[in-house]
């Protein structure tokens, strides 16, 4: 793909080729390509090299793309509401953060639920990259050092049962996915090769059995798939929202990401997937621009997110645009007392309008032996499209 990206400096470029080196190795090694979902962890997790393992700015102007609470605060106060419904029904209710980013909703969030005089008993952060975890710190002792007592990051998912809310905001849409196509009506599953020169798209020769088996799933429940269709699906996503949410014995889940129910993401209107690249706030499809230098995502599967929570022995308390996840969470209340200058109304309408993040990101709440009708998804719920 030719492109008029911004060049990386020459020590970027340095990093990103020796983390090509390392895939190179990784194909060369078994001799044959690698799955895409194997691709994706390297370049976005391999230790000291990956996108999130490595030191580059990430979130932010100055790095590859913004998230809601980097625009505006008024995302975190709607969202302290709804933490603080769930935080009073729980005995020492702790929120744990997964993916926290530069900590900015973090300190936000806490620094609302202070004023709500609602503060969890703790607030966890597992954050995988070293470089964020340390602006997330930064930020902290910068802003509220008197919240640090309340903070905690943990280096692995807890041991220990606890009552409270998971939350995160632009977590799943990047874990590792596995890319699939639809040839003469069989799943073939997309991997990565090296071809002397560059990497490049190639078929695995033994596709993994999990994905095949989710794919007819798929094609039991819609139909055929189109033929040509190519798309993405995380075979592991049930495992791992089980491992997330194991000890947590009371309580909710909160994510917010971009996604589709599922007969949506696999329409043939979107018959070449999700996968996006961020690079310097360019987004486009080439995944292997700048391995290491790039973020790479895909969108949610909102129904496959639903049922992987009730595999987990989760209910699902809703489904929503978030744009009307913020106005069920007070936030006209919250605008009467925070007036707001032309710049922060121009902010606050990026994350509500339907043409920019107010539509195609949604919010999902998933509770497990608590009894609350949750006050961010009280109006316009859309479960009824998963
Ligand atoms: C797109 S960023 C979103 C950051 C932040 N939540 C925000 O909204 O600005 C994705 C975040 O998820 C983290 N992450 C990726 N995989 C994760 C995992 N398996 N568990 C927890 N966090 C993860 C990344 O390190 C990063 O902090």
């Amino acid at each position: 793909m030719k492109t008029n990206f911004p060049e990386p400096s020459h020590e970027a470029m340095q990093h990103s080729l020796s983390l090509i080196d390392l895939i190179k190795q990784k194909i060369l090694k078994q001799n044959a390509p690698i799955p895409f979902n194997e691709y994706m962890k390297q370049v976005l997790y391999a230790p000291g090299l990956g996108y999130y393992s490595g030191g580059s700015h990430k979130i932010g102007p100055e790095g590859d793309f913004i998230t809601a609470p980097e625009i505006s605060p008024i995302f975190a106060a709607c969202l302290a509401r709804q933490c603080q419904q769930i935080i009073q029904l729980l005995p020492q209710a702790i929120i744990m953060e997964l993916g926290a980013g530069l900590g900015t909703l973090a300190v936000d969030l806490l620094l609302e639920l202070e004023l709500l005089h609602s503060l969890p008993f703790e607030y966890w952060i597992l954050e995988p990259s070293a470089e964020l975890k340390q602006r997330q710190i930064l930020q902290f002792k910068h802003r509220c050092p008197h919240l640090l007592n309340k903070v905690k990051w943990l280096d692995e998912l807890p041991s220990q049962d606890f009552a409270g809310l998971i939350l995160g905001n632009e977590v799943i849409d990047a874990l590792p996915v596995s890319r699939f196509s639809i040839k003469d009506s069989q799943t073939v599953e997309l991997g990565v090769d090296f071809d002397g020169q560059k990497l490049q798209w190639a078929e695995i020769s033994s596709p993994n059995s999990l994905l095949v088996e989710k794919v007819k799933r798929i094609q039991d429940i819609l139909g055929p798939l189109p033929e040509g269709l190519c798309s993405e699906l995380n075979p592991y996503l049930f495992e791992w929202l089980a491992a997330i949410s194991k000890h947590l014995k009371q309580g909710a889940m909160l994510w917010i990401d971009y996604g589709y129910p599922r007969s949506s993401y696999y329409h043939a209107s979107r018959s070449s997937g999700t996968l996006m690249c961020y690079y310097r706030h360019h987004a486009h499809s080439d995944v292997f621009l700048y391995p290491g230098l790039q973020d790479i995502t895909s969108h949610v599967d909102f129904t496959a997110l639903a049922e992987a929570g009730l595999a987990s022995g989760f209910k699902l308390e809703g489904y929503i645009s978030q744009a009307m996840f913020l106005i069920n969470s007070g936030l006209s209340n919250i605008l009467e007392k925070k007036p707001m200058d032309i710049s922060e109304q121009a902010k606050l309408k990026k994350l509500l309008s339907p043409q920019q993040m107010g539509e195609v990101f949604k919010v999902m709440a998933l509770s497990r032996n608590m009894e609350a009708k949750l006050i961010g998804f009280a109006n316009m719920q859309e479960v009824h499209k998963l």
